[in-house]
């Protein structure tokens, strides 16, 4: 099992202690970059096509054009893994703005630079689904869409780290971030989900928020077991009330939340919705292990 590193500088997946980057990368520097966090199953990679489509979606949305078709990307995705030869793989693609003078002018910058990071996958234990997390709602916003727009995944984090940060100051495993207007956005790296008498909410896309895969692919799985789905404005005292709340990314896949802001939410345990969903997003992911999972 090993960590590889796919630079285009070198042009080949390369050990960690090789893969060092220009201290001039726009990445580096400004966080002037996207990316992109999947997984595999069972060696397949999980929503390749989707994630690939947000990449370009991001990259187009700062400006920045992806030098690679879809089919480089998933060739270079793939002989890294094949590198690390991990039974499953964490798979970061990242794409920076590239090298230049020490000016944030976008025009001063050379050729994008592609980084590929793949480790073996290392997901939660299983305990802690079954006992689900803490959550805390911090003080730190989520920006606009016309600030860091979150509908965009760039390299600029500092925001989801300092309300983590704060969440971890809190005694909180993990945060959720409000918009300018109160309302509920998503977490830190996640997508926020409540569930109240048997209808499942979650932000809708015009709160401000990142259009997650695994949100995507969670609410087809609800509705496909006849949930009913609202996609709305959730507020604090809202999701504080909730029978269930989760949270859904890559890695992470459903995870249950049961203490919000140092209360239990409803009697603490993970419910029933939540457990039905985490289940059958198992089971999505099994498919894929299979090579059932459809395109990818
Ligand atoms: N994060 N919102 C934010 C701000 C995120 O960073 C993420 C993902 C999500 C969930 O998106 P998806 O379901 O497509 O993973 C929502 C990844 C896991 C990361 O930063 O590594």
């Amino acid at each position: 099992m090993a960590i590889k590193v796919y630079m285009s500088t070198a042009g080949r997946p390369l050990d960690p202690a090789e893969a060092t980057i220009s201290v001039f990368d726009r990445g580096f520097l400004y966080g002037d970059s996207v990316y992109e966090t999947l997984r595999t199953a069972g060696g397949a990679f999980v929503d390749m096509r989707r994630h690939l489509e947000r990449l370009r979606t991001s990259a187009a949305g700062i400006g920045l054009e992806v030098p690679y078709t879809d089919q480089e990307i998933r060739r270079i995705v793939r002989e890294t893994c094949e590198a690390a030869a991990n039974p499953d793989s964490y798979i970061r693609i990242v794409l920076t703005r590239g090298t230049g003078a020490l000016m944030i002018d976008p025009r001063v910058s050379g050729d994008p630079q592609l980084v590929v990071i793949v480790k073996v996958l290392k997901q939660p234990p299983l305990a802690l689904y079954e006992r689900g997390i803490s959550a805390a709602i911090v003080d730190v916003l989520k920006p606009g869409r016309r600030q860091l727009d979150p509908s965009l995944k760039t390299g600029n984090y500092l925001n989801s780290i300092l309300a983590l940060q704060e969440a971890i100051d809190g005694d909180a495993e993990d945060a959720i971030l409000c918009n300018a207007a109160g309302a509920v956005a998503e977490g830190a790296t996640s997508n926020v989900f409540m569930v109240s008498g048997g209808r499942v909410l979650t932000p809708s896309f015009e709160t401000g928020l990142l259009k997650g895969i695994t949100r995507t692919v969670v609410v087809e799985l609800a509705e496909s077991q006849g949930l009913e789905v609202l996609e709305t404005t959730i507020m604090p005292d809202q999701l504080r009330a909730a029978d269930e709340v989760f949270l859904t990314s890559s890695v992470r896949g459903v995870m249950p939340v049961t203490r919000l802001d140092g209360v239990a939410v409803k009697d603490g345990a993970v419910g029933p919705v939540t457990r039905r969903l985490l289940h059958a997003y198992r089971e999505y992911i099994d498919a894929v292990a299979r090579g059932e999972g459809g395109p990818s």
